[in-house]
């Protein structure tokens, strides 16, 4: 399924729901650890998270690069919690969001960053960062898939990272692992993966599945690294 037979009426929805959500209370929706949080207070939790679920892993992440040598990727930036952490470490930053409300308060945040680039994006692709064959040595997602109500969009962004990540390269990214006990999938409480789910997913993008953590909890964390070329041109020979 292309990116342009996704549902857009659920695209819309997601877009509107959470520009409503930045409007509201942005920061208290990015971590509903608390309801106010002060400037400090809200960039230190994206450095916490970013230590405990990409540096405490950088073989896996950098493969012997220089973290500042190193394009990355993130996936639902929101106001820029993790991105600024992100561009604290590594070179260049580019970071995506469906919600154009997230994607300013993100801009105005960072202002003084030069190494960050922050694009509004339809919601299931990367086609925003088109242009001068940029290649991502590392992307990641954290708490945005867990918000999304069709399988076929996680499917979409598994693709899209594949088409922009460099062989050999890393996307490290948590899913919801526990089933919605009531209600439908929502902008709040998407789809849930099984681990059988996360094989089949890594399989139909082109990833090898390599690790995987908690399974059946909302932090499932899933590691697809991108074949290397030689092996690609083997499959497609
Ligand atoms: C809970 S916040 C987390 C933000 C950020 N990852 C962090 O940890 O600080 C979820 C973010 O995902 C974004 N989002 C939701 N659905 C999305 C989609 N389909 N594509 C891109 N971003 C999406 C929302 O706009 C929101 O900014």
């Amino acid at each position: 399924m292309s990116p342009a037979e996704l549902d857009p009426y659920v695209l819309e929805r997601m877009r509107c729901e959470w520009d409503k959500r930045a409007r509201e209370n942005a920061r208290h929706f990015i971590a509903t650890a608390n309801d106010e949080w002060n400037t400090e207070e809200f960039f230190n939790s994206g450095r916490l998270n970013l230590f405990f679920e990409i540096l405490t892993d950088l073989g896996n992440v950098c493969q012997g690069k220089g973290p500042k040598d190193m394009k990355v990727l993130e996936i639902g930036c929101g106001a820029g919690r993790m991105t600024r952490a992100a561009a604290e470490v590594f070179g260049e930053v580019y970071a995506v969001d469906i919600s154009g409300e997230m994607i300013a308060k993100a801009k105005e945040a960072l202002a003084d960053l030069g190494n960050v680039h922050l694009f509004q994006n339809s919601g299931a692709d990367l086609q925003v960062l088109r242009g001068g064959g940029l290649q991502i040595d590392f992307a990641f997602s954290f708490i945005v898939f867990q918000h999304i109500p069709s399988r076929e969009i996680i499917y979409s962004y598994a693709r899209e990272v594949h088409r922009v990540l460099r062989p050999g390269g890393l996307f490290k990214f948590q899913v919801q692992g526990v089933p919605l006990t009531e209600g439908e999938a929502d902008t709040w409480q998407g789809v849930h993966f099984t681990d059988q789910d996360a094989v089949e997913m890594a399989h139909a993008s082109g990833f090898e599945l390599r690790y995987r953590q908690g399974a059946g909890t909302q932090y499932f964390w899933l590691w697809f690294f991108k074949p290397e070329a030689m092996e690609a041109s083997k499959d497609s020979a």
